[in-house]
């Protein structure tokens, strides 16, 4: 394969660029990086310098260009249960969030969902803790950048690896019964109808929810983005909790700003107040 050269200006382009677009502050290291995961798609398009890529990038209005170029820089990694410390959390404010809803309506929201690991995994600790799941509606909104993994969440399909560890009770309750002509396992309709999968940036789309939520998850999203971003994001993370709503973020995420209207009640889990 020809291996084409990035040279320092069409570097910084790419770093001003993916920096408004998706609040990735690009380091002067990560000039190899993108060098070596953009390398093969510049000769899928046949194009020959990463300066002409730069203007397909751009001129790209559809996004998904930008989606795929923020998927080659940076990472998709989720599982279920992620992060066991936050769902044995959850465990204990379940009950006081429960008796808070009289209308049995729950709204939450996956923020940087990758593969859907994590709403699925939202779904399955309620169906588990729950005795009447069924009667309560419930909506999660599952948004990602990454066209790539949303088509991913919205199949709803994983290898035995991933779902091996899964106490078997909520495996039977989770799965459909039979494999698919992949030998995957598939999330069941039950579980899968709850979730709305939207394509959506957390930096540059613009806060447009009617109603507000009663848990967010950010978790593990905001690692690339730079203090100004990170700030102005989890403002608008306010702007959608209800007082006392808590917000997951990833576990080696902490936050250092908005002390005023937020409280740390639990690993990396805040409570708006
Ligand atoms: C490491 S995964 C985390 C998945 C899951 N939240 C978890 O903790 O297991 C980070 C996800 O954030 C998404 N992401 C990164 N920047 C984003 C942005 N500006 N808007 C929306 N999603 C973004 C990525 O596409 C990726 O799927």
């Amino acid at each position: 394969m020809h291996e084409t050269e990035l040279n320092h200006e069409e570097f910084s382009l790419f770093r001003q660029y993916i920096y408004e677009k998706v609040g990735i502050a690009l380091s002067e290291q990560k000039s190899s990086l993108i060098k070596g995961r953009l390398n093969k798609r510049l000769n899928q398009l046949e194009l020959k310098s990463f300066l002409e890529y730069y203007h397909y990038l751009i001129s790209d209005m559809s996004g998904d260009e930008l989606s795929f170029f923020v998927s080659a820089i940076s990472t998709n990694v989720t599982s279920f249960f992620r992060e066991s410390a936050q769902w044995k959390w959850l465990e204990s404010y379940l009950p006081l969030l429960i008796h808070s809803k009289q209308e049995k309506k729950l709204r939450i929201w996956s923020a940087g969902c990758s593969s859907g690991e994590e709403p699925y995994t939202i779904l399955m600790f309620l169906q588990h803790h729950l005795s009447d799941f069924h009667e309560w509606d419930i909506k999660i909104l599952a948004t990602d950048i990454s066209s790539k993994v949303l088509t991913k969440a919205i199949a709803a399909e994983y290898e035995s690896k991933s779902v091996e560890s899964l106490p078997k009770e909520i495996f039977v309750r989770s799965f459909e019964a039979s494999k698919t002509a992949q030998g995957n396992y598939r999330i069941n309709n039950s579980l899968r109808s709850k979730v709305i999968f939207r394509l959506y940036n957390l930096v540059t789309d613009p806060f447009i929810f009617k109603n507000r939520f009663d848990i967010v998850f950010c978790r593990n999203v905001m690692i690339y983005f730079d203090d100004t971003t990170r700030f102005e994001l989890i403002g608008r993370f306010i702007r959608v909790l209800p007082q006392g709503a808590p917000l997951f973020l990833g576990s080696s995420e902490s936050l250092t700003t908005h002390r005023e209207n937020l409280k740390l009640i639990g690993s990396s889990i805040y409570q708006r107040i």
